[in-house]
């Protein structure tokens, strides 16, 4: 742990949990690969980490594979129906054994010298075993990892130790569910990226780019002629924050939508530290579109869609979002990124006021003091 406190020392300038007198995370925190590492540790191995909608692994032997930074997994519906998640290595000589998403139909049989495990992790066989002095199958079962179905999506945690995703963000599953009220008919129908399926930005840049709306108007002119970003608003609510654009405009420069659509607002949902569930207007479409970091400087932003089963996508919403507005997000994201390589800036300011106006970058603030509390193994 010592290395650890000298990689992440004091700040030059302060970071306060008063966000008018506070300094933002220092340049070196979005660069320096000995940060990222403690990120892993202290961030990514111990939060829920969205894999996807509940609908891809509905059937028994259903399963769908996961990176958490550097850390496979995978989550399979059990004979008995139940949802299970193991890290995606085999425990002969550590080949991994799922790829993409599937189906396995008795046994998941690994690739290599073909042992074989039952859905619940137990070893079933391991070919020419029978010599092996010693060998206990019941040694050999594959590394359970913690899995969580919430608000219809499933979220895995490497920490076993972690307390349910219900109970850290209380109110975030009413929250959606006011804004979809058919939230229950959605099934997963495809993903995209935001932007290039790999952007030169790290993981914090998109974040903070995702959770403020004050670059909105400069940035993004499109979207802020569809949302009235006079009556943006912003709510924090512990571990999420809240972004709401309650009024919006039918005929826009972003895409078309109906003044009888379902969906009449945006909607945007962040859920520390790398998940974003967010709606836009037109038909029901939910995007869950979560942060994978790469590396220390890269990042996919990868978008699941849910639609209402059987209705037709609105594609010229998605060229929209997927297209020019996260195009537009990845060209700020990776110009951050060489700015914060810049020996001219260090720590920026948080432009807040007093009260959590939808403008404003209160819930950066929240972010950077949230990343802060973690490194500091708070
Ligand atoms: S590494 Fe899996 S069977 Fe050998
Ligand atoms: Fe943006």
């Amino acid at each position: 742990m010592a290395s650890s406190n000298v990689v992440h020392a004091a700040f030059p300038k302060p970071l306060t949990e008063d966000a008018s007198r506070s300094y933002t995370l220092p340049a070196r925190y979005y660069t320096d690969p000995e940060i990222f590492e403690l990120e892993k540790e202290r961030i990514f191995f111990r939060t829920w980490q969205y894999v996807g909608h509940k609908s891809q692994v509905a059937k028994p032997g259903d399963y769908m594979t996961a990176t958490i930074v550097d850390q496979g997994v995978f989550v399979i519906r059990g004979r008995d129906g139940a949802l299970r998640a193991f890290y995606n290595v085999c425990q002969h000589r550590a080949h991994e054994l799922l790829q993409g998403s599937g189906n396995v139909k008795a046994v998941i049989t690994c690739p290599y010298h073909a042992w074989a495990y039952a859905p619940d992790g137990s070893l079933r066989s391991a070919r020419n075993c029978e010599h092996v002095q010693g060998f206990d199958k019941s040694d050999f079962g594959l590394k359970p990892v913690r899995v969580e179905e919430f608000c219809n999506l499933v979220f895995v945690n490497l920490d076993e130790d972690a307390m349910p995703l219900a109970e850290q963000a209380p109110n975030l599953e009413a929250s959606i569910r006011d804004f979809v009220l058919n939230y229950d008919d959605l099934v997963f129908t495809g993903t995209s990226t935001f932007g290039d399926d790999v952007m030169q930005a790290g993981w914090k840049v998109v974040v903070d780019n995702y959770v403020e709306c004050y670059h909105c108007g400069p940035a993004h002119p499109a979207f802020a002629d569809m949302i009235d970003m006079a009556c943006y608003k912003h709510t924090i609510d512990g571990i999420s924050a809240f972004q709401l654009g309650p009024d919006t405009k039918p005929e826009n420069s972003a895409y078309d939508f109906k003044a009888d659509d379902p969906i009449q607002r945006a909607a945007f949902w962040y859920l520390w530290p790398t998940t974003t569930i967010n709606i836009v207007p037109g038909s029901v479409s939910v995007n869950i579109t979560h942060i994978v970091p790469r590396s220390p400087t890269t990042t996919s932003f990868v978008n699941d869609r849910l639609v209402v089963a059987g209705e037709a996508e609105d594609e010229a919403r998605n060229a929209y979002l997927f297209d020019l507005l996260g195009h537009e997000d990845q060209l700020l994201c990776e110009s951050v990124q060489r700015g914060l390589m810049s020996n001219a800036y260090d720590q920026g300011r948080f432009i807040v006021g007093p009260e959590v106006d939808g403008q404003e970058e209160h819930v950066v603030h929240l972010f950077h003091h949230m990343v802060k509390q973690a490194l500091d193994g708070a």
